[in-house]
């Protein structure tokens, strides 16, 4: 068992606002999980087709939902919705859409909303490059983790992903490290929750079949979350193969 009482690394894809169906059935005619626990988080669209393409490989996940239950909110798609479409997990709070508006306020209704749906929230939290070089990248994360802390101590199943701002989508990845620092506090601040030593934490920013071992290495660390390498079926599976490989001895 890993630190976070999860069976085995998680290996979570997202192919944010990438893909195809005709990408999608080629990539899982390639894809191999080689016996991980992975997750694919595609664009909403992609959602049925993947459930079906990925069945008993892996489970299905979408990138965001709505804060609202649902009714007059044109344009978006409830927790309840991609549940009924057969997804499992939800990515919550990413970068990318806080950085298109999204607040902690709202962060922690998506939170709540994609739990009360039965799906598992995968709940990022990262610093800016800014904020690290102004050596506040765990006052940042912090404060994240408090925005959501009365709902997170109700989501016990909810997966963490740390992911520094600067890392995303940029080739420049956090050392092994200090993801494992940075891990160690998510888990030390979320422990003081009812259950929330089961939080798992991952790691996500620029992961790739190159750095993964070294990541999944660190005991602190429970997974990745893997954004610009999943859209290759051949590299994402090698990092798949990977964590069945490089779990830490307990
Ligand atoms: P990246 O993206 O692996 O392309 O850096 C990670 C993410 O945004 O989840």
């Amino acid at each position: 068992m890993m630190p976070g009482g999860i069976a085995g690394a998680v290996i979570v894809g997202n192919w944010k606002c990438n893909g195809s169906n005709l990408k999608l059935r080629r990539w899982a005619d390639e894809f191999d999980p080689a016996g991980a626990q992975v997750v694919l988080c595609v664009p909403h669209p992609y959602i049925t087709e993947a459930v079906r393409q990925l069945a008993g490989r892996a489970e299905v996940g979408c990138q965001d939902v709505s804060a609202a239950h649902g009714g007059a909110h044109t344009g978006q798609t409830s927790a309840a919705m991609a549940a009924d479409c057969g997804c499992g997990y939800t990515i919550v709070g990413h970068s990318e859409c806080r950085a298109a508006g999204q607040t902690d306020a709202q962060v922690a209704a998506r939170l709540e909303r994609a739990a009360q749906a039965g799906l598992r929230p995968i709940l990022c939290v990262g610093e800016t490059l800014a904020q690290r070089e102004a050596g506040r990248a765990e006052q940042t994360v912090k404060k994240q983790l408090g925005a959501v802390a009365s709902v997170l101590a109700g989501c016990p199943a909810t997966l963490i992903a740390y992911e520094p701002v600067w890392a995303i989508g940029t080739g420049r990845n956090a050392t092994a490290q200090d993801a494992q620092k940075m891990a160690k506090m998510v888990r030390r601040t979320v422990s003081k929750l009812p259950e929330g030593s089961k939080i798992a934490v991952l790691y996500g920013g620029s992961a790739n079949s190159g750095n993964a071992a070294e990541f999944l290495a660190q005991e602190a660390i429970g997974g990745l979350l893997v954004g610009g390498a999943s859209l290759d079926a051949g590299e994402f599976s090698t990092v798949c193969a990977l964590s069945v490989r490089s779990l830490p001895l307990q």
